[in-house]
């Protein structure tokens, strides 16, 4: 199963980041020197594809003027490195974008890309979820989709603290195909952590088929009274076999404070400009 459009949503309010989310959209607030957001964005690049559908709402459109031609900056600092490696990105990244009108749940927030997926298979990358990996979470999932010929959802194993927190899945007994790889029997949407089928989480990436929509227009309101993707998911199991993979690489959580320091922190070390200066702070922090 081979997918050529991306979709982001993007639409929730960041409350966990009040102040700062007052008058910016969370998925600006930067790690390091770029916007989240556009880390999410460098990954569909490197992973293939080349069309972003960003799902927005109120409050949002720092997003697009990101994702966009600025005349004047370009005037101004011509020759720029950081600008020009922005305009790099927009040459080969066509974005498109759509409102959520009605903050309903994710599973809501997917189904306003019905029009713009039109029928095809896709990739949904939440951006609270940043990877820092060789080879991008992304491109590990469409490699994995299309040997499998299914949807599949990326997984890594929680702490049991933190189960209440995800979409947890019900590996399939034996259904294991190789180390990391697991069918999907069924899916619970932050279930208390007696009731969880598993500690495998699902975390912020899926290749899925546009039969989704259906799925998606059948569900009713789930876990915090909204639209969940995770419910959808589950009848789509019971329609064909649905895979989970583990993803390799490090993940952060920047949905809270704590994950975005530490995305900060990660991002950071991983720099040739900036690896060592930040190895020496910290070294004297502590
Ligand atoms: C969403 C999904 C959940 C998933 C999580 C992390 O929850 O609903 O299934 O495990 O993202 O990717 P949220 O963090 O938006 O509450």
């Amino acid at each position: 199963m081979r997918a050529n459009k991306a979709v982001v949503p993007a639409a929730g309010l960041g409350t966990r980041f009040l102040p700062a989310t007052k008058a910016q959209p969370k998925e600006m607030l930067p790690v390091v020197d770029k916007p989240a957001i556009h880390y999410i964005a460098e990954e569909v690049i490197a992973s293939g594809i080349d069309d972003l559908l960003i799902v927005t709402g109120r409050g949002k459109r720092a997003i697009e003027d990101h994702f966009d031609r600025s005349i004047e900056l370009e005037q101004l600092l011509e020759g720029n490195p950081s600008l020009r490696e922005l305009q790099d990105l927009l040459d080969r990244l066509q974005v498109f974008y759509v409102r959520q009108g009605r903050p309903l749940g994710l599973g809501h927030a997917i189904a306003c890309a019905e029009r713009h997926v039109d029928q095809e298979n896709f990739a949904v990358l939440l951006p609270d979820d940043l990877y820092l990996s060789d080879e991008p979470a992304l491109a590990q999932l469409l490699a994995a989709a299309e040997e499998l010929d299914a949807p599949v959802v990326a997984v890594r194993e929680v702490q049991p603290q933190d189960v209440h927190r995800y979409g947890i899945i019900a590996p399939l007994p034996e259904g294991g195909l190789r180390e990391g790889v697991h069918r999907v029997e069924d899916m619970v949407e932050k279930p208390d952590l007696e009731k969880a089928p598993s500690r495998l989480a699902v975390v912020g990436r899926y290749v899925l088929p546009p039969s989704i929509f259906g799925h998606l227009r059948a569900t009713q309101p789930g876990a915090k009274g909204e639209i969940q993707l995770t419910d959808a998911l589950r009848a789509l199991c019971k329609e064909r076999p649905v895979y989970a993979v583990e993803v390799r690489g490090e993940r952060y959580d920047i949905g809270e404070p704590l994950g975005l320091l530490q995305a900060q922190i990660g991002f950071a070390l991983v720099r040739a400009d900036l690896g060592d200066g930040v190895r020496e702070l910290l070294r004297s922090m502590l």
